[in-house]
């Protein structure tokens, strides 16, 4: 069952999902050659509770942290660790938080320093992919519309679309229904509604499709070890036009 969210309750995941961005904001300017992906965990922690909300991911299926890091071939769901940052990687930002019981989900992916002109086109056109998809968020389409918008302009620079994870309805609980793959044929699924909220989040590999979990049940990687990026916007599906993305400043 896809749950509709009144315009109050919006309006709460608007809040949530401010947090959301300003943490990413913070965050950015902290990625850089030497820091560790725990540093980086536990500014996000302090930004999400010092705001008023409470991290989304600390404690979800036993989930150790407040960040979900991702570097290089990690696709997503990477653990902070003492791990140090080296100029050269890209590192996705995972992060949600909670506010009077409604969730805000959003992610980035930026470059540690320097990166190479087709990793920086990796991350640019990944971002671009989620932003095709958002524009199709709009009532009477249908869910995969925004689906075919993403893998169609993956694909046509030469990149893939992660199968195994997918984007999903998100509200009281981090992940609702309906799930939101970043492949598929147009015209399928849900027609979209005002009151849904969704997050729209493409993981695209420069390689193959196929990812892998490591042995500590979290890290997704690219099965052969190609880079990977992961954007994620949490959007609210408006009466007529374009949907509003909450997890935008
Ligand atoms: N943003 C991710 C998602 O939507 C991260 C959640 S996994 C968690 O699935 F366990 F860390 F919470
Ligand atoms: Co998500």
């Amino acid at each position: 069952m896809i749950v509709l969210k009144t315009p109050e309750e919006v309006e709460m995941m608007a809040q949530a999902s401010k947090i959301v961005a300003e943490a990413h904001q913070v965050l950015k300017k902290e990625v850089r050659p030497g820091v560790t992906t725990l540093f980086l965990d536990s500014i996000a922690e302090e930004f999400i509770r010092g705001h008023g909300g409470v991290p989304a991911f600390k404690g979800y299926r036993n989930y150790p942290k407040t960040l979900c890091v991702a570097v290089n071939d990690e696709v997503v769901h990477g653990i902070p660790s003492n791990r140090i940052l080296k100029e050269g990687d890209i590192i996705g930002l995972d992060l949600g938080a909670i506010v009077h019981g409604f969730y805000g989900d959003g992610a980035v992916t930026v470059p540690v320093g320097p990166v190479p002109d087709q990793v920086a086109t990796l991350m640019r056109v990944t971002e671009e992919a989620m932003m095709k998809g958002i524009e199709q968020g709009v009532v009477g389409n249908r869910l995969s519309d925004i689906s075919h918008a993403v893998q169609q302009h993956v694909e046509a620079h030469g990149f893939s679309v992660v199968r195994d994870f997918v984007g999903h309805g998100i509200g009281r609980q981090l992940h609702e229904e309906p799930q939101v793959p970043n492949y598929g044929r147009p015209g399928h699924g849900p027609r979209l509604q005002v009151g849904m909220v969704l997050a729209i989040e493409p993981m695209v590999n420069v390689g193959g499709y196929h990812v892998r979990v490591l042995d500590d049940q979290w890290t997704a990687v690219t099965q052969d070890g190609s880079l990977s990026a992961h954007f994620e916007h949490t959007i609210a599906i408006q009466p007529s036009g374009p949907p509003r993305i909450l997890t935008a400043l």
